[in-house]
């Protein structure tokens, strides 16, 4: 059951100060960590467009924090309706107040009505969330977002890898990380098997940092090898027979 909008959350204490801890744990500025933002949004787009799938006309950004994915969501993606929900409150606050001049984007505790209902999303993207939440719910988040997917639907999860000890090493400095638990690559793809989406896919992401974003066109090679610094694990949710 997602928690009541007054209940207070981990992440209520981190959103005021939530990118400047992203960019002292990782040693780079806030270009970087734009760049680290805009990398995955980047990759959904390349990776339907290389699969020939139609560009998605709403997306739900499950876990969706201060609203950082939001502005490239909404650029790659230009005309989708867009819709963030998390359930730290104080986030959504501040996810609001982020994205106030874009169009076509909302934002809503989990808990709330404006989400419960409503019509069903072509494009789910869970980025850095799993590993915030205890294990023995991820199942039920990944239910949760498959039964707001079309049929048909795309959900992207975007993790940590913990195979990378650069990775390990920045979630390790971060004081939000504190109750992390990563979650290894085969990890995502058994939530993906045992929830019923097809067309399972690991990727692994992020070999260059920012700083070396000049060699960004290799990566499209290196997707098989598991030493990126995140991956993104991506499924289908089944068409009816
Ligand atoms: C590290 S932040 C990532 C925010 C955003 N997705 C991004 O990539 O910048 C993790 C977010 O997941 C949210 N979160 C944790 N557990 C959740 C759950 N069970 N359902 C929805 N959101 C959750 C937290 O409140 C927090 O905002």
């Amino acid at each position: 059951m997602p928690q009541c909008k007054e209940e207070p959350t981990e992440f209520d204490g981190y959103a005021s100060r939530y990118n400047d801890l992203r960019t002292c744990s990782t040693g780079s500025g806030r270009n970087a960590i734009t760049y680290y933002d805009e990398y995955k949004v980047r990759h959904i787009s390349r990776d339907l467009r290389v699969r020939a799938r139609a560009s998605p006309v709403r997306i739900l950004d499950y876990g969706c924090g201060i609203g950082n994915s939001a502005p490239h969501l909404s650029r790659h993606f230009p005309g989708a309706l867009i819709v963030g929900v998390d359930v730290s409150s104080t986030s959504i606050e501040h996810a609001r107040a982020q994205c106030r001049c874009l169009d076509r984007v909302s934002f809503a505790h989990l808990g709330d009505r404006a989400f419960a209902g409503g019509e069903l999303f072509d494009l789910a993207l869970i980025s850095n969330v799993l590993h915030h939440a205890a294990p023995s719910t991820h199942s039920g988040i990944i239910s949760l977002v498959k039964s707001r997917l079309a049929p048909g639907g795309h959900l992207y999860i975007f993790e940590h890898n913990p195979l990378n000890p650069l990775t390990r090493l920045a979630v390790h400095r971060c004081p939000f990380n504190a109750n992390a638990i990563l979650l290894l690559a085969r990890q995502a793809c058994s939530l993906f098997v045992g929830s019923g989406f097809e067309e399972v896919v690991i990727q692994y992401t992020l070999f260059a940092p920012a700083c070396l974003r000049f060699l960004g066109f290799i990566e499209r090679y290196l997707h098989g090898l598991p030493f990126g610094a995140q991956y993104c694990a991506r499924a289908t949710a089944p068409r009816p027979a």
